[in-house]
């Protein structure tokens, strides 16, 4: 079995904290014209959210966490707000990664990095070598990124990989391509702002992720309201396909350490 197996080939260990949290960030430019400020003051705000969302995700045990913060479709936006989010990133890097180094929060983005300026990228770089072998939390920036760029990219990667082959591959033979490799696939999908779409976020592998939808703005997001979203998981029933008798019918196997329950036998047959 793979270290992270797929949900749609194996079912995931589960269990009440999610280990990957992932999350749209939106209503930024909306909180602020609300208050009559330019849509800028909404990222920066938004930015003291991430820093609080952070430290609750360790606090909860929660090991993954992915935020989306610049999708591949968002350069659309008018330039001065392009630019504006741009300095913002290079800004947080050069203040925040040596916080989250101190604080055990590795780190690691997901993108294409191409189109950014090399000031950016070797920051970024750095920063993942830096915080590479910490443990508390892997924290995601999701950046110029699509959810359909990452599938299309892991399948180069894939057919370059084996360049003989055409045809027989299996989602085994993509899922180590894909941008996400080093992590579970998100548990729990969080997106704030009121909308209720993906907006080609990770589609791959939201495939059996829970989805949380809520009306609150990002930059008024805080911990109270993740632990509703973690409240709101916790009534979920996983199911993966089974149906809740066999479900039910397998319950009470063992507890690991961490809250999540071990495959039965019939899962791993
Ligand atoms: C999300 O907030 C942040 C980014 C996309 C960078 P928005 O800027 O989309 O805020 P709204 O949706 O306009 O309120
Ligand atoms: C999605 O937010 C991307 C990020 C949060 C970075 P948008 O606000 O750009 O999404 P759409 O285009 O309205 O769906
Ligand atoms: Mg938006």
């Amino acid at each position: 079995m793979a270290l992270f197996p797929s949900s749609t080939q194996d079912i995931p260990p589960t269990g009440d904290v999610p280990r990957h949290i992932a999350i749209i960030m939106d209503g930024n430019g909306r909180w602020a014209k609300k208050r009559f400020m330019p849509r800028v003051a909404g990222h920066k705000r938004g930015v003291e959210t991430v820093r609080e969302i952070i430290k609750a995700c360790i606090e909860r045990g929660v090991s993954y966490l992915t935020l989306f913060a610049f999708s591949s479709e968002n350069w659309r936006r008018p330039q001065e707000e392009v630019s504006f989010l741009m300095q913002l990133f290079l800004r947080a890097l050069e203040e925040e990664v040596a916080k989250l180094n101190e604080n055990n929060i590795r780190f690691r983005v997901i993108g294409d990095l191409s189109r950014f300026d090399p000031q950016i990228v070797d920051l970024i770089r750095r920063g993942e070598a830096l915080t590479v072998g910490n443990a508390a939390l892997t924290l995601t920036v999701a950046a110029n990124y699509g959810g359909r760029w990452d599938i299309l990219q892991a399948m180069e990667k894939m057919l370059a990989a084996c360049p003989q082959r055409r045809s027989g591959f299996s989602e085994a033979d993509l899922a180590p391509h894909l941008a996400l490799n080093y992590g579970p696939e998100p548990d729990l999908f969080i997106r704030t702002g009121g909308e209720q779409r993906i907006s080609n976020f990770l589609l791959w592998q939201l495939a059996y992720s829970e989805l949380y939808f809520t009306d609150t703005l990002w930059p008024e997001f805080d911990a109270a309201a993740l632990d509703q979203a973690i409240a709101s998981y916790q009534q979920r029933e996983r199911r993966f396909g089974r149906t809740s008798e066999q479900l039910q019918a397998d319950s009470g196997p063992e507890r690991l350490k961490d809250g999540t329950r071990s495959p039965t036998a019939s899962e791993n047959a």
